[in-house]
């Protein structure tokens, strides 16, 4: 039953994709699946090279600024990028997709639509995630502030993760998404395979040593599960132990977080870690540092785990002292590296996925750590070739 509506969904999306007016990469109409600790696409590993461009259907909402995603997702197919990871909420002030509990601007949301339908013709696939820990965007703090205008007891953001208004502002929010569906190819977002997986929240952090984020992703990983059941799900995590291997942690805070317990979680298909040492830590031995962190998580997810991992933030910042191109090349070189030897090994990291591709006129959204591919040469370069090197790994 369960296959037959699988094959039935695969040929409606070749049907669509093949008589639309312009396709212009190789299409795959599969769900991506999880086997053991490896990502597969129509039977095969699958391994990635990925951006985030978390900005895709803010731009995509507006006339104006609309063709910044078509040449992004044109970039990144140039340097055979084949994963990009992005927000599926926006709360905020600047073309918010929900503007109050259960709202939604219906304009914000076919930029949406536009996002999923053109990475799809430029052979992408997506990480969209449902909200994020930090205030950019509306964050979860707009979600308790909402609970409290309407009334309820709530003390401050932290109650986002234990609340039940707040949690249920929250599934309802899910829900609309994963039951949305596309103004251009007509799919559900639940039936679209250019949806590599959802993330439930972009860097859960809290300030506490207890259970409040375990509690909770098991619940709302369920809850997505209940909705969605051919989408991967990964939580948006950084990396962090809780106490049982907290001196593995950058910084000693505990942020309410454990990478083991909490991707250990079921319905949590893979994990993930970003990378951002320069922020976390000065170490005498920055690389050696950065190598064990990756490794580290890579191992845990071999062994103690089982499931994928994929780190899906690291960058270098043009603010970041001693910095040059050739400094942020080297860095890109070196997380490659590790991830590409370890793939070859048979580890089960699928890949990493930079932080953040923008396109030519987008100046105002540069913090730093932007890559423009159409001025980086040299960049661009060592991309493709990551590109290449991961996309011909045979186990
Ligand atoms: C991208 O968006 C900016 C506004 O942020 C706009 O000025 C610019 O023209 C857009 N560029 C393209 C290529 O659409
Ligand atoms: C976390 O809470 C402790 C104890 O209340 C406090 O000392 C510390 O500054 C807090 N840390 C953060 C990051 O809020
Ligand atoms: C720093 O660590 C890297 C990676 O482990 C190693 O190759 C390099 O030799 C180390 N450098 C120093 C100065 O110890």
């Amino acid at each position: 039953m369960g296959y037959q509506i699988f094959v039935f969904t695969s040929f409606l999306v070749s049907f669509i994709v093949q008589h639309g007016n312009c396709h212009r990469a190789h299409v795959d109409e599969s769900f991506v699946q999880r086997k053991g600790t490896h990502f597969v696409l129509n039977g095969k590993p699958y391994y990635v090279n990925g951006f985030n461009a978390y900005w895709l259907m803010i731009m995509a909402s507006d006339p104006s600024t609309k063709s910044n995603v078509t040449s992004a997702f044109e970039q990144a197919s140039k340097h055979g990028l084949n994963l990009g990871r992005s927000f599926a909420f926006n709360e905020g002030d600047f073309r918010p997709l929900q503007t109050s509990p259960g709202s939604y601007n219906e304009n914000v949301f076919k930029g949406l639509d536009f996002v999923i339908s053109e990475a799809r013709k430029f052979g992408v696939k997506l990480i969209l995630g449902f909200v994020n820990n930090w205030k950019a965007l509306g964050g979860r703090s707009k979600y308790v502030q909402w609970a409290r205008e309407k009334g309820e007891k709530v003390i401050n953001e932290d109650d986002f993760f234990t609340h039940p208004v707040v949690k249920q502002y929250y599934k309802n929010h899910i829900k609309t998404v994963l039951t949305r569906k596309n103004t251009i190819n007509g799919l559900l977002y639940k039936d679209d395979p250019t949806i590599f997986s959802w993330e439930l929240i972009n860097e859960p952090r809290i300030n506490e040593t207890g259970k409040s984020i375990q509690n909770w992703v098991s619940e709302m990983a369920s809850y997505v599960k209940s909705i969605d059941s051919n989408h991967l799900l990964e939580i948006g995590l950084e990396g962090l132990y809780g106490e049982s291997k907290q001196k593995l942690n950058p910084y000693s805070l505990l942020i309410g977080t454990d990478f083991i317990s909490n991707n250990r979680i079921p319905e949590i298909d893979f994990s993930t870690i970003h990378v951002y040492h320069e922020y976390w830590l000065q170490s005498p031995n920055q690389s050696a540092a950065i190598e064990k962190w990756i490794e580290g998580h890579i191992e845990d997810s071999n062994k103690i785990l089982q499931k994928p991992i994929i780190v899906a933030e690291f960058g270098k910042s043009s603010k970041s002292p001693g910095y040059s191109i050739k400094a942020r090349d080297d860095y890109y070189k070196e997380i490659y590296s590790i991830i590409y030897a370890s793939a070859t090994r048979g580890g089960s990291c699928a890949g990493a996925m930079f932080w953040q591709l923008l396109t030519q006129g987008m100046d105002s959204y540069g913090d730093g750590f932007e890559v423009i591919l159409e001025n980086s040469p040299s960049i661009g370069e060592i991309i493709k070739q990551q590109s290449t090197k991961m996309s011909n790994i045979k186990l």
